[in-house]
């Protein structure tokens, strides 16, 4: 076999496969069990292909050890788990995996929506706990979602699927993005808005950016002081881009009236993080995109972005626009 591949954790097997058909194929074969660092460290020495997964940090003292390492396949949309630079710089290309996952992670997003809004979770627990004696006007009441206006920070695939979900619920929806995008604008009948105002305006702030230099701490103190006492925030990006500490606080005090995180900025978050002490907060533990048939999915295509570049041929999910393969 002309190339050795390793491989983060245990994949789908149509996944293993397609990589097993032409490689030298080694992997971490573990579900819940990230690989240890000291391995990775080994194994990025010899091979020729890298398929990672977002819970490897991929940065410049990592790479730096590969001697022939030619692409880096992230089975995953975001990459900001992988030092673009210090790739680039050797010549190695990175991929993502866009698209395949962006109707099943509107999907969760708007189901942590509606969740937080109504009060699903801690109802549920109510009832199991056996708090639930009789039926009261005002018990477990939550926020209307039909109607209601959200902000969608970060038009683009994933925004604009959220904002078809928020249509159907006759949401006014604005947003805010780097770029002003008139023809979504057209097409969905969707608001541009700057962050002021739509942090004001809105009932439901879902944020749907990457994490980069930019956009991490978008979301702290000032941003959560503007918005409606009740309205909620919804975070399925990244947990970086919103202020864990700011929002705490801001949660408590009553500045904003809930919140549903599907990210945090240390993952798996710590059981004693304070967030996970409040009742106006739902959480999930990262599963955006986890349907069987979108994480099928994300994987083949993660192994086919591998393969092309391998072979040479034009992949178009290569995020450091063909650096020069390595030779
Ligand atoms: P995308 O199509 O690239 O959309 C990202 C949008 O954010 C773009 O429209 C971009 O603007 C905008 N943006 C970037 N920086 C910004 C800034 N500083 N201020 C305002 N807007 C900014 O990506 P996607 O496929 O929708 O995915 C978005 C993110 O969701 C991923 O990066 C990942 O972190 C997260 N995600 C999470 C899960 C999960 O399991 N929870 C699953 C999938 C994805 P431009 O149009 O100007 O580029
Ligand atoms: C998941 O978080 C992804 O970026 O694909």
């Amino acid at each position: 076999m002309r190339y050795k591949v390793f491989v983060t954790r245990s994949i789908p097997e149509s996944a293993r496969k397609k990589l097993e058909a032409l490689y030298a194929v080694e992997m971490w074969d573990s579900e819940n069990t990230p690989v240890p660092r000291g391995i990775l460290e080994t194994k990025i020495e010899e091979i020729d292909g890298l398929y990672c997964l977002l819970t490897e940090t991929i940065d410049e003292e990592l790479l730096s050890r590969s001697k022939n390492l030619k692409v880096v396949s992230n089975m995953a949309v975001g990459y900001n788990n992988i030092d673009i630079t210090a790739a680039s710089k050797r010549r190695i290309s990175v991929t993502n995996t866009p698209g395949v996952l962006t109707e099943t992670t509107a999907d969760l997003t708007f189901s942590l929506l509606m969740a937080t809004a109504r009060r699903i979770v801690e109802a549920s627990d109510y009832l199991r706990e056996g708090q639930w004696q009789t039926w009261s006007p005002m018990q477990l009441t939550g926020q209307d979602i039909f109607g209601a206006t959200i902000g969608i920070i970060g038009m683009g695939r994933i925004g604009e699927a959220v904002a078809k979900r928020a249509k159907g619920f006759d949401m006014r929806v604005l947003y805010h993005n780097r770029s002003r995008k008139p023809e979504v604008e057209n097409h969905l009948g969707i608001e541009y808005a700057d962050l002021q105002s739509l942090l004001k305006e809105a009932d439901y702030v879902c944020v749907m950016t990457p994490l980069t230099p930019e956009t991490k701490g978008l979301i702290g103190k000032d941003e959560l002081s503007l918005m409606k006492n009740s309205a909620i925030l919804i975070n399925t990006a990244r947990g970086g881009i919103v202020d864990e500490n700011a929002l705490y606080e801001a949660l408590v005090d009553g500045t904003i009236w809930a919140a549903g995180l599907d990210v945090f900025d240390q993952e798996p978050v710590d059981l004693n993080h304070p967030l996970l002490t409040l009742p106006n907060v739902t959480t999930l533990p990262h599963i955006g995109s986890a349907s069987i048939k979108t994480r099928t999915t994300m994987a083949e295509l993660a192994a086919e972005n591998l393969i092309e570049v391998l072979e040479g041929r034009t992949c178009k999910n290569v995020i450091n626009s063909e650096p020069q393969r390595r030779v």
